[in-house]
């Protein structure tokens, strides 16, 4: 089994890194959408306009991708014996948190659709910061293997 993923390690590497990108991508858009989404009024058409776009993000881009995502990077792991190494536990309490965003996020843009406000432009600008930050934290991590 193992050596068997080894033999496709790298088509492995290329969708973890292909959906990765997806998923950062996603998870950029959705906070713009939701600042867009704040200039319709609660109930009007084009609330019900942003809602459905971001729907469509949600179950075209975001979750798919998480999903690939986590299930690539677990292989890779798995078939290069990574898990004892302190990299990968950083990382991985580095992607919890990404993943954690992507959840609190979601459930924020759900309100939005619903009619509730939960938040600010200006704290959605802040948070469209978020994943940028986690991005150069983790690719400095598998990079680097600094421990
Ligand atoms: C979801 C849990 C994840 C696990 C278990 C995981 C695990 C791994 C593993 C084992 C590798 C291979 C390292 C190597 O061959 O040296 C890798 C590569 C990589 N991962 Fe992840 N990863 C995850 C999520 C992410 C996320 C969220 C990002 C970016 C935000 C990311 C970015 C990368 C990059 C840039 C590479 C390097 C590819 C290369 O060697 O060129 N990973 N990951």
């Amino acid at each position: 089994m193992q050596s068997t993923l080894l033999q496709i390690y790298l088509f492995l590497k290329i969708g973890h890194v292909t959906f990765m990108v997806f998923w950062l991508a996603g998870l950029f858009m959705l906070p713009r959408q939701m600042i867009y989404m704040l200039d319709h009024a609660p109930g009007s058409p084009g609330e019900a306009r942003w809602a459905e776009r971001s729907a469509k993000l949600r179950k075209i881009i975001l979750t798919p991708s998480l999903i690939v995502v986590w299930v690539l990077g677990l292989t890779m792991a798995y078939a290069m014996g990574f898990f004892s190494a302190g990299w990968l536990h950083a990382k991985l309490a580095l992607v919890l948190l990404l993943s954690g965003y992507h959840g609190w996020l979601v459930a924020q843009s759900k309100k939005m659709a619903r009619g509730e406000r939960p938040l600010t432009e200006t704290r959605l600008r802040v948070l469209g910061e978020v994943p940028g930050l986690l991005l150069v934290l983790i690719v400095t991590l598998v990079y680097l293997k600094p421990f």
